[in-house]
C-alpha cells in the first residue's frame, strides 16, 4: 500500500460521514458490460442511444428488447468483492450513503442498506399512462409489456438520456456529497452529471474525494487520490485494512 493509499486508509478511519459514488465500473467484473468503451455495444447499436426517450417512442420494441436482455443478463450474475468490501464499509462508518448510477441492482444484492439508486433499477417497471411504478423480476418481459391496472405501455423504471433524475433522491445525494468527509468515486468514467458535480460538492465543503478506476478520468485532475486498479481488487484493499 502507497503513501497515497495509506493516508486515504487513515482519513476513511476518522471519518463519521463517508459517501461512495459507484458506476458501471464496479459492476464490470461481475459480467455488466459498461457504458463506454468496447464492450459498449450491443448488436450495432450504441447503448447510450437505445436509452433515450426518443429511442422508445420511435422504436419502443427494440428497446425492450434490449432491456429484456439486460435483464436476461444481470439475472445471471452475482455481485463481486468491491461490491462485498462496500457492505463492510457501510459497518464500520457511522454515517454511509452509497450513490449509485448503476441500474443493476448488485449493491443491494449485495446488502448494501443505505443506497441511493440515481437512475433507477433495471427490475422496476414504470406505466406510461398511470405511472404507477411495480417490481418485476421477469427476466424477459416480452415485446410490449402492459400495465396490469391501466393496460398502458409499461416502460422501464431508469432514467434515460434527455431526462431528469429524481428531485429528492438528487437532494439527498447532494446532501451526502455535502456533508461527508471522504468520497470515493468508483468505476465511472466521469462524464454524464451529476457524478463529477457531486464530488465537487465534497470538495467545496472540505472534504476529500478519491477515484478508484481502471484508467483516468476528467474527473482525475480534482482528485485528492487517484487509486489506479479493478474495483475488485483496490476496495477490498482499503476496506480489510480499516
Ligand atoms: P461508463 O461505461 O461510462 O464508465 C465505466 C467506467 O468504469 C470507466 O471509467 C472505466 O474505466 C471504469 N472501469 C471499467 N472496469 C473497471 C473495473 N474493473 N474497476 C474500476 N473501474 C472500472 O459508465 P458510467 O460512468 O457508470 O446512465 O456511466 C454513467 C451513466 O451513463 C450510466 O449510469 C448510464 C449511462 O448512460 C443512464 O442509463 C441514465
Amino acid at each position: 500500500m502507497g503513501p497515497d493509499r495509506s493516508k486515504l486508509k487513515e482519513l476513511l478511519k476518522k471519518a463519521e460521514r463517508v459517501a461512495v459514488l459507484t458506476g458501471a465500473g464496479i459492476s464490470a467484473e461481475s459480467g455488466v458490460p459498461t457504458f463506454r468503451g468496447a464492450d459498449g455495444l450491443w448488436r450495432n447499436y450504441k447503448v447510450t442511444e437505445l436509452a433515450t426517450p426518443d429511442a422508445f417512442a420511435q422504436h419502443p420494441e427494440l428497446v425492450w428488447e434490449f432491456y429484456n436482455w439486460r435483464r436476461q443478463l444481470v439475472n445471471g450474475l452475482t455481485y463481486n468483492p468491491a461490491h462485498k468490501a462496500l457492505v463492510d464499509l457501510e459497518a464500520k462508518v457511522p454515517h454511509f450513503t452509497l450513490i449509485t448510477q448503476n441500474v443493476d441492482g448488485l449493491h443491494l444484492k449485495a446488502g448494501s442498506r443505505n443506497v441511493l439508486e440515481i437512475h433507477g433499477n433495471l427490475w422496476k417497471v414504470r406505466c406510461t399512462r398511470c405511472h404507477k411504478i411495480t417490481t418485476d423480476m421477469s427476466p424477459d418481459m416480452g415485446t410490449l409489456p402492459k400495465c396490469q391496472e391501466c393496460g398502458g405501455l409499461l416502460r422501464p423504471h431508469v432514467v434515460w438520456f434527455g431526462e431528469s433524475l429524481d428531485y429528492p433522491l438528487l437532494h439527498q445525494a447532494m446532501e451526502a456529497s455535502r456533508t461527508c468527509q471522504v468520497m470515493l468515486v468508483i468505476g465511472t468514467s466521469a462524464v454524464v452529471q451529476p457524478a463529477a458535480s457531486l464530488a465537487l460538492e465534497t470538495k467545496g465543503a472540505g472534504g476529500k474525494v478519491a477515484e478508484i478506476n481502471v484508467e483516468e478520468t476528467p474527473n482525475s485532475r480534482m482528485m485528492d487520490f487517484v487509486l489506479l486498479g479493478k474495483a475488485g481488487e483496490i476496495v477490498p484493499e482499503l476496506v480489510n485494512s480499516l
